[in-house]
């Protein structure tokens, strides 16, 4: 079995933002994709909502998107990113049904496509486009057919990326440059090299460092950890959007229920069945997430409840159960039915606002390397990310990546001899617990002291705890046989540090973060970057 691969664009990451590169790339160059379990396994499978878009040629409706899009930011959106990502979201839209996602149509829509659009908490009007409730399935599945069948592309599954391959890695003189990736082979337990022209991180976020998350297990920073390490500046990572509404069940931990339920009517109750989210901004239940989750937590903690309701009973049966057909299954079968009680809810984290450094083309600071989808800062999101504009931007940048790969690979050689992965140094675990103890201590602390209110006592015992986990988990990374567990807890120890030392940076309560020490908002909104 050979431990050397060779292919043009190595894609690390099968979700929306690496399928769309892979298919976009694979006309004219050799793609290996890679997959840290099965291929649809990502955030984008579990996407609820949709994915914004305007549908016509419609300059008021592309302004009005353009500025909900600013104000859910809070002040921080790179207004020229935000111009070209909504200005390409018809083109998206109408690649994904060339291929054949199978968004939900309503003839009485007026939009030339015949789809139903929703709304959700910052827009301002419906512009959600979606497959009923579960849109990233609809997305995700329909990429994977097409990816699979393309002969260009080659695809490993349950293959998890463990460092990129760097010209100053290896010590070479000249520009940093990229020439590959060392992979985990996870069923044989081999240690693999990948030699790619170019390589694209689509690893999604980090969510996964806080205890309570709407992601699935694989959201652990990955991308960003290995971009940190292999030289990419990274940038606001101080803004983790928590979700206002994740379903409260012993049973299931990471449930998301739709802010397209609350687009459509669904109401945020207190245990004694009142509303309060027009205490808090004059769009209640439609304010930006940042808003409505810090509500939430505010409301927790003020009555000592563990959680809030969600209520779209009031609305016919059949309009609940053609409109979210899915979550009303799965919360029936947990004892739940929506269509006569509020369904319990917690806020949860969410999604990575900051991430590797890229321009408008997902190019990072080095060489060859791109990074696209929720790995990537391209400065869209700004403070706050406006819901349904992620899936678009893994869409978007992955076709500018695509262009800007094609228009470069000719000039970027393959490099032949890259060293194998070195495990003559290190032996097997006798220690396993220690994986496990502090992946449990780093999302626990993370949870409490990082999480949705925060101050400048919270987040330096924060750093002092990082820190000592840093040591300790290098120390064993150093002498232990690699596993994916340790990998995984070795890049979110990275991204908890990055995410404390840009909220320690940041004086002045903006967006995501709130900080009961600096509750205003500075006069000149700046982002956070740091420099490896
Ligand atoms: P993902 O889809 O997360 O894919 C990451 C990929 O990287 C996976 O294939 C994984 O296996 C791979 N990977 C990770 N690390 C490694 C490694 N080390 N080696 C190899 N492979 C690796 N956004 C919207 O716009 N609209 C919505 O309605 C919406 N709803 C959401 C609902 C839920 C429950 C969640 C969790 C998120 C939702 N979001 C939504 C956010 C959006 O789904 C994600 O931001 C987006 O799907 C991210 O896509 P991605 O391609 O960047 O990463
Ligand atoms: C949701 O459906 O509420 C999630 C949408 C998003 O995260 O953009």
């Amino acid at each position: 079995m050979s431990l050397h691969h060779t292919c043009d664009v190595l894609v690390i990451g099968s979700g929306a933002a690496g399928l769309t590169l892979a298919l976009r790339l694979a006309g004219h160059a050799r793609v290996a994709v890679l997959s840290k379990k099965n291929l649809q396994e990502g955030s984008t499978l579990w996407a609820q909502g949709g994915v914004a878009a305007v549908l016509e040629e419609d300059e008021a409706g592309i302004e009005s998107h353009i500025s909900d899009t600013l104000e859910a930011g809070a002040g921080l959106c790179h207004e020229d990113v935000v111009r070209h990502t909504v200005t390409h979201a018809k083109a998206a839209i109408e690649w994904l049904l060339e291929i054949g996602v199978p968004f939900t149509s309503d003839k009485e829509s007026g939009n030339h496509a015949g789809l139903h659009l929703t709304r959700e908490g910052g827009h301002s009007h419906r512009r959600i486009v979606h497959a009923a409730d579960a849109t990233g399935r609809a997305i995700e599945t329909t990429l994977e057919q097409q990816a699979r069948a393309h002969p260009n592309i080659r695809v490993y599954e349950h293959h998890m990326a463990i460092d990129l391959i760097t010209s100053k890695k290896l010590g070479k003189p000249g520009k940093n440059r990229v020439l590959g990736a060392y992979v985990l082979d996870r069923k044989s337990g081999h240690s693999m090299v990948f030699h790619a022209r170019s390589v694209a991180l689509a690893t999604g976020g980090a969510s996964k460092v806080y205890l309570y998350t709407t992601n699935p297990d694989l959201s652990t920073g990955d991308g960003i950890a290995m971009g940190w390490r292999a030289g990419c500046r990274v940038a606001n990572m101080e803004f983790n959007q928590f979700h206002p509404t994740c379903l409260y069940h012993h049973d299931e931990r990471t449930f998301l229920l739709t802010e397209a339920i609350r687009g459509e009517g669904g109401r945020l109750l207190l245990p004694d069945g009142t509303r309060f989210m027009d205490k808090y901004d004059p769009r209640a239940e439609l304010a930006p997430r940042d808003i409505v989750a810090r509500a939430i937590d505010n409301e927790m903690k003020r009555l000592g409840i563990e959680n809030i309701f969600l209520d779209i009973s009031h609305k016919p049966e059949s309009f609940i159960k053609s409109h979210f057909p899915n979550i009303y299954e799965r919360t029936l079968a947990l004892g739940y039915d929506m269509t006569q009680e509020p369904l319990p809810v917690v806020p949860a984290a969410h999604y990575t606002c900051g991430g590797i450094m890229t321009d408008m083309e997902g190019h990072t600071d080095v060489e060859g390397l791109y990074a696209i989808g929720e790995v990537s800062f391209t400065g869209l999101h700004g403070a706050n990310r406006m819901a349904s504009n992620s899936l678009l931007e893994c869409l978007v940048f992955a076709t500018s990546a695509s262009d800007s790969i094609l228009r470069q690979l000719a000039g970027w050689s393959l490099e032949e001899t890259l060293p194998d992965w070195d495990e003559s140094r290190v032996t097997n675990s006798d220690e396993e617990v220690v994986v496990v103890h502090n992946w449990e201590e780093l999302r626990h602390f993370m949870w409490d002291y990082v999480g949705i209110v925060r101050t400048d006592k919270r987040l330096e015992r924060a750093k002092r705890r990082v820190d000592l986990l840093i040591h300790e988990i290098q120390e064993y990374y150093s002498n232990f046989r690699i596993s994916p567990d340790l990998l995984e807890l070795r890049n979110l120890v990275c991204v908890a540090d990055l995410i404390i030392r840009c909220a320690i940076q940041r004086k002045e309560s903006r967006g995501l973060h709130y900080t009961l020490d600096y509750p205003e908002a500075a006069s000149e909104p700046q982002d956070t970057v740091l420099s490896p």
